[in-house]
Order: C-alpha cells, then structure tokens, then sequence
C-alpha cells in the first residue's frame, strides 16, 4: 500500500504541479554523450520554454544529431553524465521508449518508413499502444497528399512525402517535444515550402520543438530562439533574429 500512503504523505501537492517552481519546461544540464570512446556532446546546457521553436544549429559534425539522440535517450551515443528533464520528468534516467511515453518525438533525418507498409499501415502503427495523439484524419488533413495516398507503400513515396509521413507518425503520438533532424534535407524548394507551412501549423498550436537544419536561414525563420553548437557546447543561446541580423556569428559558426 505504498501508493495510498504516498498520496496521504504529499496531500499539500498539487497534482498537476509536477514541475518545482522556476524550473523550465525542457532543459539539459551539463549533458555529456559518448560513441565509445569518443566524446561529442561536451557539456551541453540549454532550457526550452513550453511551446517555443528552437532552431538547433551549427557545422557538419557540431553535435546537432547526437544531442537530439542523446534526449530521445537513443542506445547510442551513450549519455555519461548530466541531467535531461521534460515537464517534470528525468528522461536522463530511461531508455528511448521510456522518453518515447513521456511525449519526446524523434523524427530522425532518414525518416524510417516502414517497408511493406502502407501510409495509413505506418500510422496506425504509430498507434499501438497509447497515449494517442491526432487521429489519422487530422494528420490527413494537415497533410492532404498523405490523405491521397493512403493505400500507397510508405516506401515509395517522394522524399517529400516521406518526410511528410515521418511527422505524421510523430505526431500520432501524444507528444511533448517534437524533435525534427533536418526535415528539408534533399528536398526541393517547392517542397521544402509546403513542409514550412506545415509547420507554421504545429507551431500555432504551440508544440515545443527542436528544428536541426542545414538551411540554417528557414529554421530561423520558423524558431522563436536558436541555439548554435560547436564541437558539441553551445556556443550561442539566444533569439532567432538576433542570429538573423549578426553576419559575423552566422560566418563563424554557420558558414552562412
Ligand atoms: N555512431 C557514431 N560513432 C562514432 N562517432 C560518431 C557517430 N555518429 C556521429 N559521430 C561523430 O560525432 C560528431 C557529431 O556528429 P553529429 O552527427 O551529431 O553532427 P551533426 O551536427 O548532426 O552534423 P551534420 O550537420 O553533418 O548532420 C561527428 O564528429 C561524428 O563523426
Ligand atoms: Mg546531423
């Protein structure tokens, strides 16, 4: 009967205070992360505020990819030391479908379609076990050409709509933090367009999300914040517009 006495014990506690006071809504503290032996997330320390867009930023290798891995709490790169926190919960203590029922969403940069599976098969799937987030139709109608191709092989469809089905399986999730790597990577302008407005959709609703991208100038324009990484620290935590008009911080850190 431990639990009954644990609700007896914290009577004064609100329930839906989870969060001591003052403490944000996602943060990493002093993350480290290794492959092996080699160390690349060196002491990562950033808080993210309920429903913003950060912009993940910086070089090819700065870390972008493994920090995203490291809080979805992926087998590798191995988090060694420091503290991943999301609404109250310590994802730094789980393993990746732990954090994946805690709200963190990954779509990683290859998408991971499901060979053999249809588009409406690889969301039902996202489904299995609960919590569930939008309902299959709601994802269609955020994105009508996933409605059109519904009976068609994830596997065979554009490197667009893939990425369209890579979100909408995210988002078939009850999701805290939605995690994007490089959503526009080989995609044409025309498309890379459509994925923006779509979005600019998730962020009217105010999904909390980190955006890692090449095209360092649209994910500036969507994030509210952006943080750029160098050698796996953060080497700038500040507003997206102030990046926007600093050419010489772009020049260093971004080559842009
Ligand atoms: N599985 C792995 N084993 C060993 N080292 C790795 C592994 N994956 C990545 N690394 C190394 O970690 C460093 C950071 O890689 P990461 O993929 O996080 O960078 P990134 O910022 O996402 O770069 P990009 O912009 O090219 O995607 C790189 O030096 C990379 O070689
Ligand atoms: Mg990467």
């Amino acid at each position: 009967m431990t639990a009954s006495s644990d609700v007896a014990g914290s009577a004064a506690v609100d329930p839906r205070a989870r969060r001591p006071a003052g403490s944000a809504y996602f943060s990493c503290k002093d993350v480290h992360s290794y492959y092996g032996e080699s160390y690349i997330v060196q002491g990562v320390d950033f808080d993210i505020a309920e429903g913003e867009i950060v912009a993940l930023l910086g070089r090819n290798g700065a870390g972008k990819t493994s920090t995203l891995r490291t809080i979805a709490r992926t087998d590798v790169p191995e988090l060694r030391q420091g503290e991943i926190w999301l609404d109250g919960r310590p994802l730094h203590t789980m393993k990746a479908y732990e954090a994946a029922g805690e709200g963190v969403g990954l779509v990683p940069e290859d998408r991971r379609i499901i060979q053999g599976l249809t588009v409406a098969e690889n969301l039902q799937l996202a489904q299995i076990a609960p919590p569930v987030g939008w309902s299959i139709e709601r994802i269609y109608e955020l994105f009508p050409r996933l409605g059109e191709r519904r009976n068609q092989e994830g596997t065979t469809l554009s490197g667009g709509e893939q990425q369209m089905l890579a979100i909408g399986r995210t988002l078939a999730r009850d999701i805290k933090l939605l995690l994007l790597d490089e959503p526009y990577e080989g995609l044409a302008p025309v498309i890379v367009q459509e994925i923006e407005r779509t979005l600019e959709q998730i962020k009217a609703i105010g999904i909390t999300t980190v955006i890692v991208e090449q095209n360092a100038i649209a994910a500036l324009r969507l994030a509210d914040r952006a943080i750029i990484l160098d050698t796996g620290r953060v080497a700038f935590d500040g507003t997206a517009q102030e990046v926007l008009d600093n050419a010489e911080l772009r020049q260093e850190y971004l080559a842009i």
